[in-house]
């Protein structure tokens, strides 16, 4: 028996490979670093989506249905609601889409997130939404449709950058729980749903959020190491620190510090971050000197989201859309492979009477 599955290979994959003792992430034959620094989200759409559909195309037709796509969404938009939080206006609005494994039911997943999140984001702060312009890449249109202006070049590229490090990364908890329901055959929706549902965590995508709220609480440098201290011993989770896979530095948190590091008007923040980084990394390889505890991706996610000024609580869903592309993908993949995912159990409950 293996509660966390650690030890158990349950599918086989050309999407990505995690190498947790060297520190190494590739996505589809691409180091995470070179894929993030060098693909936008059409493209690697395509990388991750080639050979699951027939009729998917190069990058600016992939960029045409996706905005056609996000066009689509958003005439959902205003039919249901009202916003709860993010993550449960992205599950709503993704529950209404058509239900099947072609590739419409695909591209509208990412489009509707954009339109979605968006929505969702505008209407908490109590503002109307914003409909797509379907001529835009997704990152360019989502920073819009927040905003209602047009974000900067450096600031689209960050924001690319971000969805591009998260799009894939072996079999985490959200792509294993939408490869179980691909498997059933239910629709690539279904197993996205699946896959939010687990994202939502704060063990695992649902960390970045209160990555900020830990720094808050922080306040400055001088009070990092009383604060840390008080949170270990109440055994409180340092979000941002520690992984399942990597028993070394995450190599996402790197490919994201350098695209916040672009942004202007960053360096002040990035050196708290450092030094609430490395105060919280002490402290923990003092606590477990036999764990290699490190700094994950869910670190400088939070930096990097917040300095383009989203709001904390779209955090799990922003992660949505760039992890949707992996979860489709994973999704066909299981589909193709053909096999229903049934592990078993061990009973340890009591044993009927005899009579
Ligand atoms: N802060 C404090 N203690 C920690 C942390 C942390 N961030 N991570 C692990 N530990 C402790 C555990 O409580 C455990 O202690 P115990 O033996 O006294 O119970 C010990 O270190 C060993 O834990 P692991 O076996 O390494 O943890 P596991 O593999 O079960 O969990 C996880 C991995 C969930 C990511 C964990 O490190 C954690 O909770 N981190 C904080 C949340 C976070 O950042 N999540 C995002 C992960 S990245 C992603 O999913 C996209």
């Amino acid at each position: 028996m293996d509660s966390g599955l650690e030890n158990i290979v349950a599918a086989e994959t050309v999407l990505s490979d995690v190498d947790g003792q060297a520190g190494r992430l590739v996505i589809r034959g691409w180091p995470v670093e070179k894929l993030s620094a060098s693909l936008g989200y059409e493209e690697t759409l395509g990388l991750l989506w080639n050979g699951f559909f027939d009729d998917l195309g190069n990058s600016s037709a992939i960029q045409r249905q996706l905005g056609e796509a996000r066009r689509a969404a958003f005439s959902h938009v205003g039919t249901f609601g009202p916003a709860v939080s993010v993550v449960s206006y992205l599950r709503t609005g993704w529950g209404l889409l058509k239900d099947d494994e072609t590739l419409a039911s695909a591209i509208a997943l990412p489009a509707a997130a954009a339109v979605f999140t968006a929505a969702a984001i505008r209407e908490l702060q109590g503002l109307a939404p914003i409909a797509p312009d379907a001529s835009l890449g997704q990152a360019e249109d989502f920073l819009r449709m927040i905003r209602g202006e047009r974000a900067s070049d450096d600031e689209v590229k960050a924001f690319s950058a971000y969805l591009v490090t998260v799009s894939d990364h072996g079999l985490n908890a959200s792509t294993f729980a939408a490869r179980v329901v691909a498997s059933t055959r239910a629709g690539l929706v279904s197993a996205a749903l699946a896959g939010l549902s687990a994202l939502k965590g704060p063990l695992h995508g649902g960390a970045p959020g209160p990555v900020l709220d830990m720094l808050d609480d922080i306040g400055t440098p001088q009070k990092a190491e009383s604060w840390i201290d008080g949170a270990l011993a109440r055994k409180e989770r340092l979000m941002g620190f520690g992984h399942r896979v990597y028993r070394v530095r995450d190599p996402r948190a790197d490919a994201l510090k350098a695209a916040v590091a672009k942004l202007p008007g960053t360096t002040g923040r990035i050196e708290f971050a450092e030094h609430i980084e490395r105060a919280v990394l002490e402290k923990l390889s003092r606590k477990y000197p036999d764990r290699s505890l490190e700094t994950n991706v869910e670190f400088y996610t939070a930096i990097l989201l917040e300095a383009l000024d989203i709001p904390r609580e779209a955090f799990t869903a922003i992660f949505a859309m760039g992890r949707i592309l992996g979860w489709v993908a994973h999704a066909s993949e299981q589909i193709d492979e053909g096999r229903l995912v049934r592990p078993k159990s061990v009973y340890t409950g009591p044993v009927p009477e005899m009579v």
